[in-house]
């Protein structure tokens, strides 16, 4: 039988340090807040229970907790007078807890759900009050240290503004995620008391009184002790991006992905890789973008929430929810906004922006065009340097192109505007209403030529001096 698993999840701390009017546990990285990598970490451990401990600047992160675990109950500290303080305060929040109660930290982004997993696995297997998940540290400064006796158990967790200089000298750190049971908790929160160096309730406290009943104490050490590191201002936070994206794409590397240059090569931790997918400096994929099988994307692209199909090829492109068939190409040059749907063997080209565009399988949009609000049938190629004129100042309007159609160089499409099936337009044209199936529009008159023009109407500039040249060395040959 599963003892039931209570996780509370601390985040009423203040960040100050990260100077911010945006609260520290939502600051983004990987592509998620800090936060949202904690939850998806505690999501993992299957718990009966999750307590979110909010206070500073609540009304921030206590919606942002909400949306991303409903099922969460929210806690709030009004203030913060310590971690001992924010859990007597969740424990308050619910009627009772039973089994296991972990308690984690809302800004360790790095933070596995495995390993806590792993560590209240342990925490049960041992039958201890309170277990400490602790690590080796080549500096421990700042951290709680993990006193142990002469036979090497543990007896209390001492805070840096605490500790004797010898206990200073201790390497073993609290990480700050503590397992407790229940039942001891339950009655010794009430007996923290705030007489030290810092005048805080600290939880830390319960592994001396859990000592002091006699009841089992000890720490877990996790090797890999950066999980548990938090980010207190914008340095850290730039260096546990760092790690974190090393993380994923060395996660991804082992699937069978290719990351030519990972040093300049940027992946959020809810993207999807298929195997073969060959990703080149400077790409940075977002959000939930997906890439399929021998895709290959960069150098120099950036998509969010893109959906790229199989054997796509992405060069120097900017995207933003847009989907592009398998086989198609896109780039080099092309802006990809929301709502872009490029069909199977498809192209945008060079210079393309595209918004809100459906462009069929096999259809082409090759150079220095603009489509907004548009349906492109397939097999249809766009002319070079084709704008979309969808917006008339006051309201968008549709544009539909059929089925292999051929349109010319440099239209512009007044939209609304239909283009028939295999219908075709002439070089400069400006289509306005409907072009009939198989039918061809064109509207740039006839061009018309008015000799000598530059001499009368530029006398004296370097332009009608060119001409006069040329004409006269044709007027000598004449001769
Ligand atoms: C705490 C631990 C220390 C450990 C370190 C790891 C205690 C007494 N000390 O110290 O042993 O090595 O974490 O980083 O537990 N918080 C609240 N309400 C409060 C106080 C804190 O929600 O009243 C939250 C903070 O937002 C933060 C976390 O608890 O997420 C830890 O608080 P912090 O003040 O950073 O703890 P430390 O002093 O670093
Ligand atoms: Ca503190």
């Amino acid at each position: 039988m599963a003892v039931p698993l209570t996780v509370v999840v601390l985040a009423a701390g203040g960040g100050t340090r990260m100077r911010s009017k945006t609260m520290k546990v939502l600051h983004p990285i990987g592509g998620r807040s800090m936060i949202g990598h904690v939850l998806a970490a505690v999501r993992e451990t299957s718990p009966q229970r999750v307590i979110a401990v909010v206070g500073h600047q609540r009304e921030q992160v206590g919606p942002h907790i909400a949306e991303l675990m409903p099922e969460a109950v929210l806690a709030v500290q009004q203030q913060q007078h310590g971690t001992g303080h924010a859990v007597r305060i969740a424990l308050e929040a619910v009627d009772r807890v039973e089994g296991t109660v972990l308690v984690a930290y809302g800004d360790t982004p790095l933070l596995r759900g495995e390993s806590l997993a792993a560590f209240a696995a342990d925490h049960e297997a041992a039958q201890r009050a309170v277990s400490i998940l602790s690590g080796l540290v080549p500096d421990p400064t700042g951290y709680g240290r993990v006193v142990r006796d002469a036979e090497g158990e543990v007896v209390a967790i001492v805070e840096q503004k605490d500790a004797s200089p010898e206990q200073r000298e201790i390497r073993e750190i609290n990480s700050g995620i503590l397992a407790l049971d229940a039942a001891f908790l339950s009655e010794a929160i009430h007996r923290l008391s705030n007489d030290n160096a810092g005048g805080e309730y600290y939880l830390t406290d319960l592994v001396g009184l859990a000592r002091d009943a006699g009841l089992h104490v000890g720490a877990f050490r996790l090797d890999d002790v950066r999980q548990t590191e938090g980010a207190n201002d914008r340095v850290q936070l730039a260096a546990l991006g760092a790690e974190l994206n090393r993380r994923i794409l060395e996660r991804w590397m082992r699937e069978g992905v290719t990351v030519v240059d990972p040093a300049t090569t940027w992946i959020d931790a809810d993207v999807e890789l298929a195997r073969d997918v060959t990703v080149l400096p400077g790409t940075q994929l977002l959000g939930t973008t997906t890439v399929g099988e021998d895709a290959v994307v960069g150098p120099d692209t950036t998509l969010a929430d893109c959906e790229i199909g199989a054997g796509a090829r992405v060069v120097r492109a900017h995207g933003q929810l847009a989907v592009i068939g398998a086989g198609a190409t896109v780039g080099p040059f092309a802006y990809l906004r929301p709502g872009t749907r490029l069909g199977a063997d498809g192209k945008i080209g060079t210079f393309v922006e595209t918004k809100n565009a459906e462009i069929g399988d096999g259809a082409k949009v090759p150079h220095l065009s603009y489509v907004g609000d548009a349906e492109i049938g397939e097999g249809t190629n766009i002319g070079a340097g084709t704008i979309v004129a969808n917006y008339d100042g006051v309201a968008k309007h549709r544009t539909v192109v059929g089925r292999h159609a051929r349109t010319g160089s440099n239209n512009t499409f007044v939209a609304p505007v239909t283009i028939g099936d295999g219908a075709a337009t002439g070089g400069g044209t400006v289509v306005r209403g409907t072009v009939p199936p198989g039918a061809l529009a064109v509207s740039a008159g006839p061009m018309r030529v008015i000799d000598r023009w530059a001499l009368e109407r530029r006398d004296g500039t370097a332009q009608a001096d060119a001409a006069r040249a040329a004409l006269e060395a044709v007027d000598g040959e004449g001769a």
